[in-house]
């Protein structure tokens, strides 16, 4: 006689892409629990759906604290997280009670950096600015000043993190004529960094000798608040900052004072502290600031490769057996 299998609770925090959906559905062994909404779940509901779960599916929106590992118990084996980035989960606890980690590394690499070259033109090159000026009537006639930004070519380009996207930008950028790529990290890369003939620098250098500074980091301790008054005041009055990693990394009033004194030339982010940002935020307000409501890695394909990567990550983890892709914690 067959051994009776143990049926599992999972708890599953938003509507997932179709691709993914389709996946947990075909499940066995869970009973599975999911807040069917595009909105986050309500922590209260977070917390009550949690609690006792062998299994949670997260996005970076739910915050994975103290708290909500406490009231999941001791059954939780699992988190999977529909994103490559994991700031939002407290790893010393995880690690505590010995919980495996699903992420989607890689799978976004690509999507992320396309998107992040795209608002880099779109800051560098004032797209949203001179469509304005196209509806409003701001356009007279042609003049040889008006609406001029800053190009590529020639350039040195600063990247705050050459990790999988960090790499992937540089690479997409070579081809606009880029004259030197600078970066940063927590040590020398030069296995990545001889493919775009990068060069490992200080924080300092690379504020002040790039052109244009593009932030791909994680968050972690160190990162938080990196980009501050004093980060902003070595850049060039002619230099575009962009920020594709994490709201927090950036100091986001010293940004805003960096842009309104001309202390730097524009700024592109994808995210921002809080997300969604206030549609009453000042730096909304700026017109060399071009917000984006953190949409690197949203393309159809791209979203459901990571939605069936991360059930996947929940199944084979919750099945004891090897994930796709955990995280080495
Ligand atoms: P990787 O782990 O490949 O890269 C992270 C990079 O951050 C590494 O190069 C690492 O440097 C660097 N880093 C860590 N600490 C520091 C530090 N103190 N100073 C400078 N650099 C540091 O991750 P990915 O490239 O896949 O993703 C990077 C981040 O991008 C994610 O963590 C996430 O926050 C964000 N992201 C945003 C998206 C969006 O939609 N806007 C989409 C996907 C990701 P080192 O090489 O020395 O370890
Ligand atoms: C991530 O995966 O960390 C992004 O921020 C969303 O794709």
């Amino acid at each position: 006689m067959k051994a009776a299998q143990r049926i599992m609770k999972v708890f599953v925090s938003r509507r997932l892409p179709p691709e993914g959906q389709k996946l947990l559905a075909q499940a066995e062994n869970c009973t599975i629990q999911q807040w069917e909404s595009d909105d986050p779940v309500p922590r209260a509901e977070l917390l009550k759906g949690v609690a006792g779960a062998h299994g949670l599916f997260c996005l970076l929106s739910d915050s994975i604290d103290k708290e909500l590992l406490d009231t999941a118990g001791p059954n939780l084996k699992v988190i999977s997280t529909l994103s490559v980035g994991f700031d939002h989960l407290a790893m010393d606890e995880i690690k505590k009670r010995g919980i495996r980690v699903g992420y989607t590394p890689d799978v976004l690499t690509e999507a992320t950096a396309e998107l992040s070259v795209a608002l880099l033109l779109a800051t560098c090159r004032r797209l949203p600015e001179a469509i304005q000026e196209v509806k409003s009537g701001g356009w007279k006639s042609w003049t040889p000043m008006w609406m001029c930004g800053y190009g590529l070519s020639n350039s040195t380009v600063g990247i705050i993190g050459l990790g999988r996207i960090g790499m992937a930008i540089a690479q997409r950028l070579k081809p606009f004529g880029v004259k030197k790529f600078l970066y940063t990290g927590r040590r020398p890369r030069p296995e990545c960094a001889a493919g775009v003939n990068a060069e490992y620098v200080s924080h300092e250098k690379l504020t002040e000798d790039s052109d244009f500074v593009i932030v791909s980091c994680s968050l972690t301790p160190e990162t938080e608040g990196l980009c501050n008054k004093d980060f902003f005041s070595r850049m060039k009055k002619t230099s575009v900052f962009v920020n594709i990693s994490r709201g927090s990394v950036v100091n986001q009033e010293d940004l805003y004072q960096a842009l309104v004194t001309g202390q730097i030339a524009a700024a592109g982010l994808d995210v921002t502290t809080p997300e969604p940002l206030p549609t009453n935020h000042p730096l909304l307000n700026l017109k060399n600031c071009v917000i984006l409501p953190h949409i690197g890695s949203a393309t159809y394909s791209t979203r459901n490769t990571m939605a069936v990567l991360a059930v996947n990550n929940l199944l084979k983890g919750l099945a004891g057996e090897e994930m796709p892709s955990e995280l080495k914690i």
